[in-house]
């Protein structure tokens, strides 16, 4: 690691002084999710003023034998917003050569998975498991830190489960070991996704800890990141299942937070645009086949709650190419500005 110039252009230190510069809100940050947070996803997220994304994770394995969908998942081009590469695994030295790969390949930021409670990546080591494994975490952090000359950060829960709450002390620990920013999601690993997140206890690592803490858990809405905000004293939000099929939730909350309206949604016409660029930007990333499927989760949630939206799901879930689920799509939206002009 270079810190001469990690000073010159820290992309994490530039992050969290927008606010001290004047810009009022705090960074907002799309959540790294698998099968949703493809590049198509995250340029839609930076357009609507998400300060940072973070790439699906991709195992650092898959990684180093540079296998097509680890390189699809890490894509990182020049022009697209500020992104962090997030980095799944549990052997040091192959994390820390997937890190600079990742570095070689344009990333500006690594980011480690220590939340991942699913089983696939739990047995292996990878995700939540780490937390409870500290010194195995301080060997993988002084490892990669020590491979690369960008910020390092981590994304972890609050610990293995009710009684294995350890978020302060893997906080406190890299934090000692160089890492730049540390998200922390108010679930345990136990809890996978249910119950609610614990904002406040995001709040005692935050006051734990110098660097940089993100909450994540439940923002939904412009005025729970308002309230997660006050509760937890945190110095970015990060939203994750609050964007599908919404991912101007980002501007949404800036300007919540900056003026107290929340008033911004986007009209039938402006939808309808969004979304037939989105799925024609999925469809040039992957390829006609897998990006006609991959598109249908997001056609879905953009269309949930609407009329007729049911029956347009059911359709474009048979639909076997791009061109008829754009026909299909194109069809549908004609049929919400008739219906909301009637
Ligand atoms: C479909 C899905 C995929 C996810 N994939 C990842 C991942 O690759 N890496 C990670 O650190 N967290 C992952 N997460 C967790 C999210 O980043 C986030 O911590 C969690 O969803 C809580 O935030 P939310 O309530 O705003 O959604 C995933 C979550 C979901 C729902």
């Amino acid at each position: 690691m270079q810190p001469e110039n990690l000073q010159i252009d820290n992309p994490i230190v530039n992050l969290f002084s927008q606010k001290k510069n004047g810009l009022g809100a705090v960074p907002l940050i799309l959540a790294p999710m698998a099968g949703v947070t493809d590049l198509p996803f995250r340029n839609l997220a930076h357009h609507y003023g998400a300060a940072l994304t973070v790439s699906e994770m991709v195992a650092s394995q898959a990684m180093i034998r540079e296998t097509p969908q680890s390189l699809k998942i890490a894509a990182n081009p020049e022009n697209m917003g500020l992104n962090a590469v997030q980095i799944a695994g549990s052997d040091p030295e192959v994390m820390a050569q997937a890190a600079k790969m990742n570095v070689a390949l344009g990333a500006r930021i690594i980011d480690i998975n220590m939340g991942c409670p699913v089983k696939k990546i739990v047995k292996n080591g990878a995700g939540s498991a780490l937390l409870r494994d500290e010194e195995l975490i301080g060997r993988i952090l002084s490892e990669v830190i020590a491979s690369v000359d960008v910020p390092v950060t981590i994304k972890i829960r609050l610990g293995w489960d009710e009684d294995n709450l350890n978020s302060v002390s893997v906080a406190r620990l890299g934090e000692s070991l160089g890492v730049s920013c540390v998200t922390v999601h108010g679930r345990t690993k136990a809890q996978m996704y249910r119950g609610v997140a614990d904002w406040d206890a995001i709040g005692r690592v935050k006051s734990s800890v110098s660097i940089p803490v993100i909450g994540n858990g439940d923002i939904t809405t412009p005025q729970l990141a308002k309230e997660m905000l006050e509760r937890s004293g945190v110095d970015g939000i990060m939203v994750g299942r609050g964007s599908y099929g919404k991912p101007w939730i980002f501007k949404q909350i800036l300007e919540f937070l900056t003026t107290g309206e929340d008033n911004f949604t986007p009209d039938i016409m402006e939808l309808e645009q969004l979304v037939t660029n989105h799925f024609k930007s999925m469809i040039q990333f992957y390829g006609e086949l897998i990006g006609n499927r991959m598109a249908r989760k997001h056609l879905a949630w953009y269309t949930k709650g609407m009329v007729g939206g049911a029956q347009f799901r059911k359709e474009i879930n048979q639909s076997p190419d791009p061109e008829a689920t754009l026909a299909k799509t194109l069809a549908f939206f004609r049929s919400q500005r008739q219906l909301r002009a009637a």
